[in-house]
């Protein structure tokens, strides 16, 4: 049989495959979450997210500067607050867990890119990602307009800490904007913002729930977070969030959404980041656990898919692992 086209020549042993590669994954796209605590210290292992922990303050930095020590360019913060409430007043505190935390890791590891995630559900007693009101329905819901005003008190308050990137994770309408203002109003013109635009209402936040202590008391996310089955409308989400003023846009989670990285990606020219969300993590780890997958291998493949989709920015549990495994 004659065959001019013979794709199988460039795999034929690992040099030509390395030559011809076109995807890499580097130490320098990873984002390592933290979940840090009020306490000054202790480390509580997170049961649906093995490896992970809810850190005090003093071991939040430094779990921070070993992601700076093994070359992790960025860690994201998760305020677990002593006090719950309605408003979410723990949220803005300016001596809140997250910015001590921002504080200690700067004092620490002046180096390493500080992001905070700005959100309401890990500080209310109902668990809802910002302040509730009666829609026209009858039933309670999220006030937008009134949540995004709280959202950007707390943001100030972490740009206050200095942190360098301020992550809104809520999905209320007009937030960057809103949050642009304010840092820009009270010295913080530096501060970028990292807009989770295109965040689905998603079974994969399950384990983060428990890791965070934020599951909703009543009802879901589906009024504020968008449906799963909306690409057109994602899109739409992420130019809206450009034009408010967002420096980064990310989809989460990633691997059901890499159709909507790849088309981010061909259609806006910004960095685009993606969240391999806890639901991910653990689905990896207990098939791990069971013999069934190769973590090492699972997870260079799966985070290589998301570079492939378009991202740059990969926020993953995994960051610490993939920057000792990427150095072998
Ligand atoms: C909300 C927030 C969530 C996650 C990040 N920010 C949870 C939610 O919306 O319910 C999920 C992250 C993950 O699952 O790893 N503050």
């Amino acid at each position: 049989m004659y065959l001019s086209v013979r794709p199988r020549r460039l795999r034929r042993n690992e040099t030509l495959r390395r030559l011809t590669r076109e995807t890499r994954v580097s130490v320098d796209n990873l984002v390592l979450p933290l979940f840090v605590r009020e306490e000054a210290h202790g480390r509580k292992a997170i049961t649906s997210m093995p490896g992970q922990y809810q850190w005090g303050l003093a071991e939040v930095a430094d779990a921070a500067a070993r992601a700076a020590d093994a070359g992790i360019p960025a860690v994201l913060l998760f305020g677990i607050p002593a006090h719950k409430d309605a408003e979410g007043s723990s949220a803005w505190q300016r001596d809140s867990a997250v910015c001590r935390a921002v504080e200690a890791i700067k004092q620490r590891t002046p180096g390493l890119c500080v992001i905070t995630d700005v959100c309401l559900c890990e500080y209310t007693d109902h668990g809802h990602c910002g302040l509730l009101y009666q829609n026209r329905d009858g039933a309670p819901d999220v006030d937008n307009d009134a949540t995004v005003e709280v959202l950007a008190k707390e943001a100030l308050a972490h740009a206050d800490a200095g942190a360098d990137i301020v992550a809104p994770s809520d999905m209320m309408d007009g937030r960057i904007g809103a949050i642009r203002d304010v840092l820009d109003t009270n010295g913080h013109g530096e501060v970028a913002i990292m807009a989770y635009s295109a965040k689905f209402a998603s079974v994969f936040y399950g384990p983060f729930r428990e890791a965070a202590e934020s599951p909703p008391q009543f009802g879901d996310r589906r009024s504020y977070q968008m449906d799963p089955a909306n690409g057109n409308e994602a899109l739409r989400e992420i130019a809206l969030d450009i034009d408010e003023g967002a420096d980064i846009v990310m989809v989460k989670p990633a691997l059901c959404y890499l159709d909507i990285l790849r088309r981010a990606a061909d259609e806006f020219n910004i960095p685009l980041a993606a969240y391999n969300v806890s639901g991910e993590y653990a689905m990896v780890k207990a098939a791990a656990a069971q013999g069934w997958l190769d973590e090492r291998r699972t997870v260079l493949e799966l985070t290589t898919s998301i570079l492939r989709a378009g991202a740059s920015i990969i926020i993953t549990y995994w960051a610490m692992d993939l920057a000792g495994w990427l150095r072998e």
